[in-house]
């Protein structure tokens, strides 16, 4: 078990280059199993959990590989369409596949999903695309079985717009018999992406980035080469780590329009932030102007971000809230973060930050993937040595963190706990 220590107290000063989304990549993984050949994701991080969906891949019969940042797919051979128990519940993307795999072969069997711990995370409003398309599904002793001969296209209005939903829809549809119109569908960027390599691929989608995706399905997709997305999220982490740390970064390979409500924030609590083609310079203020914040599907702000934003805050100079609206039970960090010194108090959905002089270091732990973004920026910001376990949550979604830290500063170290 790995630990992340960091001698805190210095603000952080240089460039980072951002990788490509996780949240973009898994998917675009997923929907090479909707072809028979040789699909490349050029651009992709590599990290855990593709790791892990190349597994899934890799057990139901393809090929994977990974060099210089492209990841080439060779999904021409599936032996199964039940992936390993194992692999599934570590990580909810993995649902991701039920999708491609049922419009290609007609049937898909796993184990409900895993992933991090904040909230029940559902996946009704997937299985209830599927079934509108004609799928007959079973759930028995916790595995799931979608059969269909051939899926129709479907109207599917979704209660809630989840991103992993829109997505797994899309892909089935793009196969399907028939027009699926997606209503109240997720709007983030990470659908435009997987709409744009499933485009390549032949298929016709008209509205990805909307609230109304129209899918007409084709008889056959082929393999296709696509670049991944920036990512986001963890764009978003550095420029809370500047701004936690009155610091100054430089952030290249970003695409700023993906993080209008962060930096709409960031500018309320004081930083100085200019914006270019691909890059975000962004200044970190002396004092933290508290802000409110309510978290909201996309373009409202990010819950992958809230995490990250609430570290910051326990720092500023009043009284900030921040309002969870997407997942229950996504305030596990508060309590690591109280054991650094900061003043939270929850109320249901809602955190009440007081903001106190200063963090001190303190042994904490990385309750889930942001939450433990949010634990080193704490640790960057706190007077004093943090120790920070769960470290694997963390390289879930964060390329060479280690690395990009130290290049701007950080003494960061990372060790066997
Ligand atoms: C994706 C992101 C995750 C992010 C989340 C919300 C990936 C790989 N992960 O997760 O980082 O935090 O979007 O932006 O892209 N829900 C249901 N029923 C369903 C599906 C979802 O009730 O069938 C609920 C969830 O419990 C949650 C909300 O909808 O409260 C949002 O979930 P969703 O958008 O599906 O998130 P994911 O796709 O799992």
């Amino acid at each position: 078990m790995k630990k992340i220590t960091i001698e805190g107290g210095t603000p952080v000063f240089g460039e980072v280059h951002i990788s490509g989304a996780k949240n973009s990549v898994l998917p675009l993984i997923a929907a090479t199993l909707l072809t028979n050949g040789v699909s490349l994701i050029a651009d992709s991080p590599w990290l855990s959990d593709v790791d892990t969906m190349c597994r899934v891949l890799t057990h139901l019969g393809a090929e994977t590989g990974f060099a210089d940042g492209e990841l080439a797919l060779d999904t021409t051979d599936l032996r199964t369409v039940e992936p390993p128990g194992e692999l599934v519940r570590k990580m909810r993307a993995s649902f991701l596949i039920m999708g491609p795999l049922l419009a290609r072969t007609g049937r898909a069997r796993m184990s409900l999903p895993g992933g991090c711990a904040i909230g029940s995370r559902p996946i009704d409003l997937h299985l209830k695309g599927f079934e509108a398309m004609g799928a007959q599904i079973s759930i028995e002793h916790g595995f799931i079985e979608a059969r269909a001969d051939r899926l129709q296209g479907a109207r599917i209005y979704l209660d809630f717009p989840s991103v992993g939903a829109t997505e797994n829809i899309m892909m089935a549809a793009s196969l399907a018999d028939g027009i699926t119109l997606i209503e109240n569908a997720a709007h983030e960027p990470e659908i435009i992406d997987l709409a744009n390599m499933l485009g390549v691929m032949g298929a016709n989608i008209k509205g990805a980035g909307t609230n109304s995706i129209r899918i007409e399905g084709v008889p056959t997709l082929k393999p296709a080469r696509h670049s991944v997305i920036p990512d986001r999220i963890e764009a978003g982490s550095f420029l809370c780590m500047a701004a936690a740390t009155g610091g100054e970064l430089i952030l290249n390979n970003v695409l700023a329009e993906h993080l209008q409500p962060l930096l709409a924030k960031l500018s309320e609590m004081g930083c100085a932030i200019e914006v270019s083609y691909d890059s975000i310079h962004i200044l970190g203020p002396e004092e933290i102007t508290p802000v409110d914040i309510k978290t909201l599907p996309y373009p409202g702000f990010p819950t992958d971000l809230q995490a990250q934003v609430m570290a910051l805050l326990t720092v500023c100079k009043g009284t900030a809230t921040v309002t969870e609206t997407v997942f229950e039970n996504r305030f596990m960090h508060a309590e690591e973060l109280a054991k650094m010194g900061a003043d939270i108090k929850i109320d249901g959905s809602k955190a009440r930050i007081n903001g106190v002089s200063h963090l001190e270091g303190a042994r904490v732990m990385a309750t889930d993937l942001r939450a433990g973004a949010a634990m080193v920026i704490a640790a960057q910001m706190a007077q004093g040595k943090t120790e920070i376990t769960g470290v694997e949550h963390i390289d879930r979604g964060y390329e060479n963190l280690t690395e990009k830290l130290r290049r701007i500063g950080s003494r960061i170290r990372i060790c066997e706990a």
